[in-house]
């Protein structure tokens, strides 16, 4: 592309204000369209972050708006029809976390997007974030030798995200509808980002649970929860490393992560809110971890105050791979990964038994 700035069009308004943020800062783009079903909703969004076209239909903002590449914020049941309308239409996708609902739309979707041979990303901002990055370094340098097992616990403060007032108000069916895959699904980030550090996948047992059956709404309504607010997982990866993952409600106020890895020569602990951790090392001799201070070279350069790290890394390879022809990393295949890893933990649990991933893209140990 010859063009020295990308125009984004936006599908969702609500985490959708905040990619609108990231791109408005990013000095290679400008976002010119945002679409969202409810027109007032949609035009307060607007008016608020100055978007000069307004849209009710994504078809239209896709067929009719001066963009170049188009953002899927929307929940993830809708984001293939989103990402098959842009891509029929030669435009560049950067779709939220997870890529699909299910293997076969991120397979269908992976297709298309490679096929069509326009930038294809995934906005992960969990695996940019710069303590993320700097754990992935530690570990490939051999920080801690060779790592063998780790633990993730992620907390949801799954009462805040029902009373949360900037979603959308159908966004709790992400949870009353037993399809709308709850946090298993909510959270794609938490297998990204796993996959992303320890490589591909061997085989999982997982279970997935309802731990709180009812919940209250921004409005007060009171709701049943039918889709899964817990999931545990016990992940082998073909690199020899063990992973135990809780993910369950906790009433900590915010999301709250912790990710300790233990290798033969040390261990690595991740922690804190999910949003902002932190990363601490522990030599074999030692009796208590030690916080690192994360270089500055993990830091986007020109990364404008109050713009997240990590999602701002996102957009800007995104920019580099349409402007400058760069590879564009988290792609719709590592999604496909992730959704695969997804997919293997939910019929684990439906099926009561140990499900390979040997079959399908994690075959065989990384390369
Ligand atoms: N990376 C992160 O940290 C992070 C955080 C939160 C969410 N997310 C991701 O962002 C995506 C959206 O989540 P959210 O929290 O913003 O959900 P949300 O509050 O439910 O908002 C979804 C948006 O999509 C719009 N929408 C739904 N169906 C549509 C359709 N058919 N046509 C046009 N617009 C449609 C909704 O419009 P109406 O409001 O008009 O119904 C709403 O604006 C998900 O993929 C989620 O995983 C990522």
């Amino acid at each position: 592309m010859q063009a020295s700035e990308l125009r984004i069009g936006i599908v969702g308004t609500g985490f959708g204000q905040q990619t609108a943020r990231v791109f408005q800062a990013h000095p290679r783009t400008r976002v010119t369209a945002i679409c969202g079903r409810d027109p007032d909703r949609t035009a307060a969004v607007a008016a608020e972050l100055a978007i000069p076209y307004t849209f009710t239909d994504y078809h239209e903002m896709i067929s009719t708006a001066p963009i170049d590449a188009v953002a899927v914020v929307t929940p993830p049941h809708i984001h293939r029809p989103v990402a098959e309308a842009a891509i029929s239409r030669g435009k560049h996708v950067l779709c939220q976390k997870p890529l699909a609902e299910s293997v076969e739309s991120a397979r269908a979707m992976r297709d298309m997007a490679t096929t069509s041979g326009i930038v294809h990303g995934m906005d992960q901002q969990f695996r940019t974030m710069p303590a993320t990055l700097c754990l992935k370094d530690l570990l490939e340098e051999g920080a801690i030798g060779r790592p063998h097992s780790a633990v993730e616990q992620i907390h949801i403060d799954v009462w805040g995200y029902y009373a949360y007032r900037g979603g959308s108000p159908s966004k709790s069916a992400w949870f009353t509808e037993p399809t709308g895959g709850g946090f298993l699904l909510a959270l794609g980030w938490v297998w990204d980002r796993q996959l992303f550090l320890f490589g591909p996948a061997r085989s999982v047992t997982g279970s997935t649970r309802i731990a709180i059956p009812e919940a209250t709404l921004a409005d007060g309504t009171r709701v049943r929860t039918n889709a899964p607010d817990s999931t545990h997982a016990h992940v082998e990866f073909w690199s020899g490393l063990t992973l135990i993952t809780q993910l369950a409600p906790a009433r900590w106020g915010q999301h709250r992560t912790r990710l300790e890895i233990l290798g033969d020569e040390g261990a690595l602990l991740l922690s804190g809110p999910a949003s902002a951790p932190v990363l601490q090392y522990a030599a074999v001799t030692d009796a208590n971890y030690r916080t690192l201070t994360i270089p500055e070279r993990y830091q986007p350069s020109d990364l404008p105050p109050g713009v997240d790290a990590g999602a701002f890394t996102i957009a800007d390879r995104f920019v580099r791979a349409v402007i400058d022809g760069e590879p564009m990393s988290p792609s719709f295949d590592d999604a496909l990964r992730t959704q695969e890893l997804i997919q293997a933990i939910a019929r684990s649990d439906e099926t009561g038994t140990r499900q390979e991933l040997s079959s399908g893209i994690h075959a065989g140990p990384p390369s």
